[in-house]
């Protein structure tokens, strides 16, 4: 019988070293040494030999690390990087060009609009959008130049889905890379390579970790895909640090039990938010709301850790609902065991226009919140109680 994933997560581990230690080793060394001056000619000669040189290049704690992320995604073999926008980049940098052109839905995180908008066409890349709720016109936006199709799903902080299998289908048949951000689902809720996905990228910094302390990226694919872009991170530099591997590894130890207690109380929320007199509407992907239901439960375990809604009062009851919070924590991280809310009109998407927010479905009193790991009806009391918003006017 094939292990079980849970069981990869825990059980994975570098070799054991001559200290027969029982926990897994840090490996915290910027470089590694040889026997001969042979084995270090040999060493340099040859960029796919599998030995340690230096830990811009590659570091058994880091390996341990991209180990597991491939074996939970199903991938051939990956790369890790310091940010998980350093992971976005050098997925951008290793497969595009000067004329080549990317389809992205719109809705994505902050800073990859950034790279999209800002950075890309700096080099001669072309971007299009589109809106994640309008897969059909993807397909009338492919041009010669086409190389990559972008999406998040769940998208930050829209928490809209899309069909990975039919963007599987469109990309096979144009012969175009499907590249998909997993970071707010995670490995252990959607595996988005069994749905024909090429590349997936995750922010380690959220659910991975877990506990908001460190940041990583990791990208994992087919073999022949990761080897440039792991020529592109040794040579430009944005690896991950081995400590940061080491927080990241023991991280996946808990990954599959914090996701379901995340996920069990995330919808036990949404549930009890749901008519809220406050609240004009909540979604989250396993409530039967939400507009891409039935694609969240083909293609996802459980709806993951992120619950949003939309307070009537908007932008004004945002910023008062956000200082009436007693417990949870105000931060724009996410995935932490601390609850976590966040009000993007007025902070990470305040710089955008209106339209652009609409665009993205961020409606002016949209809130959301980051479901930790704290007794549910701790989190829903603070909730409950920061919606009263004439008491903290007064
Ligand atoms: C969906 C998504 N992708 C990428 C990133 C970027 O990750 P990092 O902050 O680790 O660079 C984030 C950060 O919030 C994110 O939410």
């Amino acid at each position: 019988m094939a292990r079980h994933p849970e069981t990869d997560a825990i059980r994975t581990q570098t070799e054991r070293t001559a200290e027969k230690e029982h926990s897994t080793p840090l490996f915290l060394t910027s470089s590694f040494v040889y026997d001969t001056a042979e084995d270090m000619g040999a060493a340099f000669a040859d960029d796919s030999l599998d030995v340690n040189i230096y830990s811009r290049f590659s570091n058994p704690t880091v390996d341990e690390f991209i180990s597991k992320i491939c074996i939970l995604e199903k991938a051939e073999d990956g790369i890790a990087t310091g940010t998980g926008m350093a992971a976005v980049f050098a997925t951008f940098m290793t497969f595009l060009s000067k004329g080549d052109h990317i389809i992205s839905a719109s809705a994505v995180f902050g800073s990859t609009h950034t790279i999209l908008t800002k950075y890309l066409p700096k080099w001669g890349i072309d971007y299009s959008y589109f809106n994640m709720n309008e897969p059909d016109v993807i397909e009338s936006l492919i041009r010669p130049e086409t190389r990559i199709l972008y999406v998040e799903t769940p998208s930050n902080p829209g928490l809209d889905i899309i069909d990975i299998k039919f963007l599987a289908v469109i990309c096979k048949k144009h012969n175009i890379l499907l590249v998909v951000d997993n970071c707010f689902a995670t490995p252990a809720v959607q595996q988005p390579i069994l749905f024909g996905a090429d590349l997936v990228i995750h922010s380690a910094t959220k659910f991975i970790d877990g506990q908001g302390r460190v940041l990583g990226g990791v990208v994992v694919g087919r073999k022949e895909l990761i080897q440039p872009m792991y020529l592109f991170v040794r040579n430009t530099g944005p690896s991950m640090s081995p400590f940061n591997a080491w927080v990241l590894t023991k991280s996946l130890e808990t990954l599959f039990l914090r996701m379901e207690r995340h996920a069990d109380s995330a919808l036990k929320i949404s549930q009890a938010l749901t008519g809220h007199p406050e609240i004009s509407w909540v979604k989250y992907p396993f409530l039967p709301s939400h507009p891409q239901y039935d694609i969240a439960k083909k293609q996802m375990t459980n709806g993951g850790g992120i619950v949003t809604f939309d307070l009537k009062g908007g932008v004004g009851a945002g910023r008062k609902f956000l200082n009436n919070l007693k417990m949870l924590s105000m931060t724009n991280n996410l995935g932490d065991s601390r609850s976590i809310a966040s009000h993007p009109a007025s902070t990470t998407h305040s710089k955008l226009t209106e339209a652009e927010r609409q665009e993205v479905g961020i409606t002016p009193g949209l809130i959301r919140i980051s479901i930790g790991l704290e007794h549910p009806d701790d989190i829903l009391e603070d909730i409950i109680q920061a919606l009263v918003f004439h008491a903290a006017s007064a």
